[in-house]
């Protein structure tokens, strides 16, 4: 089939490598010069494992173009998929959904009167049924054919999800949409992959709901670690207990330092803005609670480390991870970083460590330190917080760290071999349990 994907951020450009690996002919469409460049020369600009060797493939296969903006080439195209970004508008909790509107507008003069389109952006609920009408009133056509295809895509296994998800979520007010969907997604369909068809408004909604569940998981186990932390529990072993009844199920109950990235803090905030807009924002008023909570682990630390350190005020604290998870290099909302942030409002400095995140946090945090080789970043500092669970700090070994000048470290990932650090002469703590050094 011949598809365009707009938007070639971490949703699209994935998308994109997915669409062409199943066979399609894509056209990819992004306006900032920079990315097309990028993609062009096979970087997707992002870090995620697997993506740019397979980019590379498909754009060598001849199926996989890039452009900046719609030309002849997109009349005949079947099926537009949009996955342009749809960020928390500054100063509110809402979602500025402005970048679909801009696609939809530049789509509309090339749009073929049996085309399809299809959103895979996260947008408030009510969203699709307004770009419907947009698109009917720009382009005269009788009917639009719009649909909506929430994507649920993890950093780290982009692609994988990509081609592999648990189920596919359509959306559509017509057959023609539907059957176009099929026919994009029959290798997937084939491979026993559910394909659900609901209307517009339950498909937006499917993933708002998704991402609100699990958030509220995580905001759950670190409410119980809040508990366990005062009572002499231990929230890892908890979640390990209660994760064997099926019904609760044991994924997204690893308590820690908290959720962040580009979808799950945006996604609750925007979804309560909606119900708001609504009329029933108390139907979802319980995820300021969600969105407090994760919060409040971030502070926790800092409380752990006045705790052990009294006064923060000159002290070094090593940060070990920037990205808001491993084998991603997205600092959004990372808990990570707020931890440093936090550290050095409270007087001390924060050294920050990322195997791959330190170029953008760079970038766009030139105020906070950074240090590229691990064992030079634990010189001289008065205490070190594991904040994003990369393989290189569980595999690191202690015995090999010189130069402390205080030996304190504070998992905020549960993810340490305790003993192992605690003979290497270290003092070690954890979130959500208490352990006797
Ligand atoms: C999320 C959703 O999982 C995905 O379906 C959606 O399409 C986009 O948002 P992603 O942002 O890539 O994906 O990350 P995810 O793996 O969900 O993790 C989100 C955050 O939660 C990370 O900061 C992670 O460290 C944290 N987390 C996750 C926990 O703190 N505990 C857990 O048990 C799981």
């Amino acid at each position: 089939m011949k598809i365009s994907v707009i938007g070639l951020g971490y949703l699209g450009a994935t998308h994109a490598v997915a669409m062409a690996k199943l066979g399609h002919t894509v056209i990819g469409i992004e306006p900032v010069p920079a990315k097309i460049e990028s993609l062009k020369s096979g970087h997707a600009g992002f870090f995620e494992p697997g993506l740019d060797e397979e980019l590379a493939i498909q754009l060598a296969s001849g199926r996989l173009t890039f452009q900046s903006s719609h030309d002849e080439s997109s009349r005949d195209v079947q099926l537009h998929f949009i996955c342009v970004g749809t960020p928390q508008l500054n100063g509110s909790l809402a979602a500025d959904t402005s970048y679909l509107h801009s696609a939809i507008k530049d789509l509309a003069p090339y749009l073929a009167e049996d085309a399809v389109v299809a959103g895979k952006s996260t947008v408030p609920v009510g969203t699709a049924a307004v770009l419907s009408a947009e698109l009917k009133t720009l382009t005269g056509h009788s009917t639009v054919n719009l649909v909506w295809n929430p994507e649920f895509l993890r950093e780290g296994t982009a692609l994988e999800d990509s081609l592999h998800p648990d189920r596919l979520v359509v959306g559509a007010s017509n057959q023609h949409s539907q059957d176009v969907l099929r026919e994009v997604y029959a290798p997937m369909i084939a491979e026993g992959i559910p394909f659900i068809v609901t209307d517009l408004a339950t498909a937006e909604l499917v993933k708002s709901a998704a991402n609100a569940f699990l958030a509220t998981k995580i905001s759950f186990i670190n409410a119980m670690a809040e508990i366990a932390e005062v009572s002499g529990a231990d929230a890892s072993a908890l979640a390990h207990a209660i994760g064997y009844d099926e019904r609760i199920g044991n994924k997204f109950l690893r308590n820690g330092v908290g959720f962040g990235g580009g979808c799950l803090p945006k996604d609750i905030r925007a979804l309560m803005a909606r119900a708001e807009e609504l009329g029933v924002g108390q139907s979802v008023a319980y995820l300021k609670e969600i969105d407090k909570i994760n919060i409040r682990r971030r502070d926790r630390v800092i409380t752990l480390l006045s705790q052990e350190l009294g006064s923060l005020s000159g002290k070094k604290v090593l940060v070990l991870g920037a990205a808001f998870k491993p084998d991603s290099d997205d600092v959004r909302d990372s808990p990570a970083l707020e931890i440093a942030f936090l550290i050095n409002a409270a007087g001390a400095e924060a050294i920050v460590h990322d195997p791959i995140a330190l170029s953008g946090v760079n970038k766009k945090h030139p105020e906070l330190t950074t240090e590229t080789d691990l064992h030079k970043a634990f010189i001289g500092v008065d205490a070190v917080v594991l904040a994003t669970e990369w393989t290189d700090y569980r595999n690191l070994d202690p015995a090999t760290v010189s130069g402390v000048s205080n030996k304190l470290i504070i998992d905020g990932r549960n993810v340490l071999d305790v003993s192992r650090w605690q003979n290497a002469g270290f003092k070690v703590l954890a979130l959500g349990k208490t352990i006797t050094n």
